[in-house]
């Protein structure tokens, strides 16, 4: 029997599906796990009973954490269950004509298409060689394309190309561009290697048309519990987002839990988001390497996962890494990639090299991964 839902949409595909005693690739979060200080903030939270309690309907004290940690101005932030809550409520809410939107990327941007009805705007990534570019030569024909009451969606870094969009760049799209509304969802911004001053966060005095979107559930891996943001200077903007939010949209752990750590551990978040990026980059540079030597391309790229390219169709290769009790997500479900393409998250180096012996595994047996 199907779950309400899987006959309902064609785009809703996720990683972090995996039988539980695998290792799990598929899933992109923070290799290094939950901190410590979050771990035992969620333990105070549960032995106080916060659970038994409502939370605060417009979560003040959150809002302010989320400010002062990022430098923000609190009456700007909207505290959510995650970046995703961002995308649909922002969407649902401003309710616009059409969603533009630069393709390989998240496929819930599908999903709220076909959710609203609407009209979708696909650009593609350029792929050029090992990496995938923005394509900033379709602004002009995107301006065009796009009505007056357009919300254009951009991930940066994306989903799953690992692409990112330097500030300059980003500067560009916003002075070119006429929708009605654009969106950066930065939920992996954190966990990047390179993110420099990348942020949009610094754009939104500049920008009315301008909405940020933050995950902490990907800094922090905490899908389970769930918390993110939105950031925008807009007034309508927050006006019609807060009014179709649900009151109790964060749970009163979240909140407990988030708002003690943001407020008053914020150098040692500080600190474990440093950690967490040299990780990454450290990682990813393992694995693209040995991944190389093995035959599978792999796709540049700045984020904590890396799309790679097999020779071989993935459901073979994901087939025989099942076998050595490691998951990958198959990338064949997005728009414009094959049924050659998979994603992989970084993970710590001795998963890593796990999931290195599976691949030399899949290549000794013949499920190929050479190009
Ligand atoms: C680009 C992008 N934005 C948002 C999300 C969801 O973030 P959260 O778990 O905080 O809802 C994902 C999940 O993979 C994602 O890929």
């Amino acid at each position: 029997m199907r779950a309400p839902g899987e006959s309902v949409s064609s785009c809703r595909h996720h990683g972090g599906t995996s039988p539980r005693d695998f290792l799990d690739f598929s899933a992109p979060l923070n290799p290094l796990g939950t901190p410590k200080v979050i771990k035992e903030l969620i333990r105070e939270s549960v032995a106080r009973g916060d659970y038994s309690k409502y939370p605060d309907y417009l979560y003040r004290r959150l809002r302010e954490s989320i400010a002062s940690f990022y430098g923000l101005e609190s009456k700007f932030v909207i505290p959510l269950n995650g970046g995703s809550e961002a995308l649909y409520i922002i969407t649902l809410s401003l309710r616009p004509d059409s969603l533009a939107v630069f393709e390989p990327t998240f496929g819930d941007h599908r999903c709220l298409v076909e959710a609203l009805n609407i009209e979708l705007v696909s650009i593609p990534y350029v792929e050029r060689g090992g990496h995938y570019e923005f394509p900033m030569s379709c602004l002009d024909g995107l301006k065009k394309a796009s009505g007056p009451n357009t919300i254009l969606l951009l991930s940066n870094p994306n989903n799953p190309t690992g692409a990112m969009l330097p500030v300059k760049q980003l500067t560009e799209l916003l002075d070119t561009v006429g929708s009605s509304a654009v969106v950066i969802d930065e939920a992996f911004l954190e966990l990047c290697h390179s993110c420099g001053s990348v942020s949009a966060l610094k754009l939104a005095r500049s920008y009315e048309n301008l909405i940020v979107v933050r995950s902490l559930t990907k800094t922090y891996s905490t899908p389970g519990l769930r918390i993110g943001f939105l950031y925008t200077e807009n007034r309508g903007f927050l006006n019609a987002i807060e009014s179709s939010r649900a009151p109790w949209n964060i749970n009163s752990i979240a909140e407990a839990v988030f708002s003690e750590a943001l407020e008053n551990h914020s150098s040692e978040l500080k600190s474990f988001i440093e950690v967490s990026q040299a990780v990454v980059r450290e990682e990813s540079r393992y694995l693209e390497h040995s991944l190389k030597s093995l035959g599978v391309h792999v796709y540049t790229s700045t984020a904590p996962f890396l799309l790679v390219k097999h020779s071989a169709p993935t459901s073979e290769v994901l087939k025989k890494l099942c076998e050595c009790k490691v998951f990958i997500r198959d990338a064949s479900t997005y728009p414009y990639l094959t049924q050659y393409h998979a994603r992989i998250s970084v993970r710590l180096r001795d998963e890593n090299e796990v999931l290195i012996r599976a691949y030399e595994k899949v290549v000794r047996d013949g499920a190929s991964s050479r190009s």
